[in-house]
């Protein structure tokens, strides 16, 4: 059966208290209507129909990278009026599953039940029990056990209320079946909306079969409507991102204290101490220790390399058996070579590093390519900026900086060249050679550190010094 997607995605989110629709509000870094068109998208479907209304050039803006279409809801007037608007464009002989664009943790394991049960012609509901039932649909049983109804929680009789069976608001429907179910819906409620929920005991009047699933987990169908949710939604992200990296071999120091908010690989036997922040991309090869306090964003990490405490990787390739930090900014487009050491204060920018090269203190390498087994002496800069312009500088293999030296870009310094420390370099340093720039250093006999003057003697000094009118 051919399957199509429809994610409900109108509603404003009042509840939210932001200028921000509510589908559009980050969890771990995307929006949450991302991570419904992303659980969508891993089913394979043959279309995936996004109803949108509120906040709809933002919305659509926001997800433009997505392969989904767009269905306009100009009013909200209910779930099943939303539904009805994507049914328009679905043919009979689809299978439809319907999502929430605020229901973001749901796993692809659980929507493929929902769709084999469809396909198979049934009317498939996902339920979840709860022990706090508030704003949830309550899943109405008959005598025989057979799901009967949907009751919302501002229509439930008293005698209703206790259910703890509730509708998490996902289900799967033979297109044909959802929509004349859909047609036959009033606004006769609470509310006066056309409730998606309706059709259950739609279908069971029209002597469909209808079929009720449990949630594998109860976090995975939560709803978040105001920014309490949002933020456990974002803790059981977490929860979850973290439980994968310790089965596939990592061991975090506090899995409560490591927040992950993309696609992260581990290797066996890496360890991420507290704190760590991981976002993007993130492939972290067998072995690598990530330091407290570290932040690392799209970025590769070779077998064995060792971060220390706070450090950034930004965009990077870092190869193995490398050392980086502890305080080491490493900036985007930077690649680094096996065993290579970036230690402290040492800011490395669009540049390559290659094996064996070092920069352990204090030093900004930018826009560079520094070959194999170079040492770049503490304080050392590549002064790749005019005011205007970016400049590379090129470093050969075994080359030497002296420490405190200012390599002027564009320029070469040569294979196994050697730079004196605290010099200026201007023009390309030849291969293996001593090239320096230093003042003659000068010795004063007899000098005599400064007296110590009172107040009108230091005035007196600086307005003899500054040419200060009288005062
Ligand atoms: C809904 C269900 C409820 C279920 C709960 C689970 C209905 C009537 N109720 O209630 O049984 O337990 O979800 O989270 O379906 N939307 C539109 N157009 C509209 C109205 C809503 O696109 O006209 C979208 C919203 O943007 C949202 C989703 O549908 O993404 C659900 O709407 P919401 O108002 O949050 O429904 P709940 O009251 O949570
Ligand atoms: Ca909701």
């Amino acid at each position: 059966m051919r399957l199509s997607v429809v994610i409900l995605a109108a509603g404003q989110g009042k509840r939210m208290n932001s200028s921000l629709p509510k589908v559009l509000q980050p969890l771990a870094g995307r929006p949450l209507l991302e991570h419904v068109v992303g659980a969508a998208q891993r089913l394979a479907p043959a279309n995936i129909y996004v109803v949108y209304g509120h906040g709809g050039a933002q919305v659509q803006a926001a997800l433009a990278h997505r392969p989904v279409e767009w269905i306009l809801q100009a009013e909200q007037l209910g779930t099943g009026h939303a539904t009805m608007q994507a049914m328009c464009v679905i043919p009979d002989d689809h299978t439809v599953l319907v999502l929430y664009g605020d229901v973001p943790l749901i796993r692809t394991a659980s929507l493929s039940r929902l769709v084999a049960i469809a396909d198979a012609g049934a009317l498939a509901i996902l339920s979840v029990d709860l022990p706090d039932a508030t704003g949830y649909g309550r899943i109405l049983r008959g005598g025989d056990g057979q799901v009967t109804a949907i009751v919302e929680q501002r229509d439930a009789k008293p005698e209703q209320l206790p259910i703890r069976e509730l509708n998490s608001g996902l289900m799967a429907a033979p297109a044909s079946r959802l929509r004349e179910w859909l047609l036959g819906l009033s606004s006769d409620n609470s509310q006066r909306e056309y409730y998606l929920t309706d059709v259950v005991a739609a279908a069971v009047r029209a002597g469909d079969r209808v079929e009720a699933v449990r949630a594998d987990d109860a976090a995975e169908v939560a709803g978040v409507n105001d920014k309490i949710q949002l933020a456990q939604a974002e803790t059981a992200y977490r929860r979850e991102r973290a439980e994968e990296l310790m089965l596939a071999g990592a061991t975090l120091a506090d899995p409560a204290r490591v927040d992950i908010r993309g696609e992260v690989e581990v290797g066996r036997d890496v360890f991420i101490d507290i704190n760590v922040l991981l976002t993007g991309h993130v492939k972290l090869g067998p072995g690598v220790t990530l330091g407290a306090h570290c932040i690392v964003n799209n970025s590769q990490i070779g077998a064995g390399t060792e971060v220390l405490p706070n450090s950034i990787i930004d965009n990077a390739i870092v190869g193995e058996n490398c050392r980086i930090g502890p305080f080491a900014r490493v900036r985007p487009h930077s690649v680094l070579h096996d065993q290579v050491h970036v230690g402290n204060f040492v800011e490395i920018k669009n540049s390559e590093m290659g094996a064996g090269s070092k920069a352990n203190h204090l030093s900004y390498v930018g826009d560079a390519v520094v070959g194999r087994g170079v040492n770049v002496g503490a304080g050392s800069i590549t002064c790749n900026y005019d005011g205007q312009n970016k400049w590379p500088t090129l470093i050969g293999d075994d080359a030497f900086i002296g420490s405190g030296s200012m390599l002027v870009a564009p320029v070469r310094i040569g294979a196994g060249a050697t730079i004196g420390a605290g010099s200026t370099i201007t023009q390309n340093a030849a291969d293996g050679s001593l090239t320096l720039t230093r003042a003659v250093q000068s010795t004063v006999a007899g000098w005599s550190r400064p007296r110590r003057l009172d107040d009108a003697e230091r005035t007196a000094a600086i307005d003899a010094a500054l040419k200060t009118p009288k005062r």
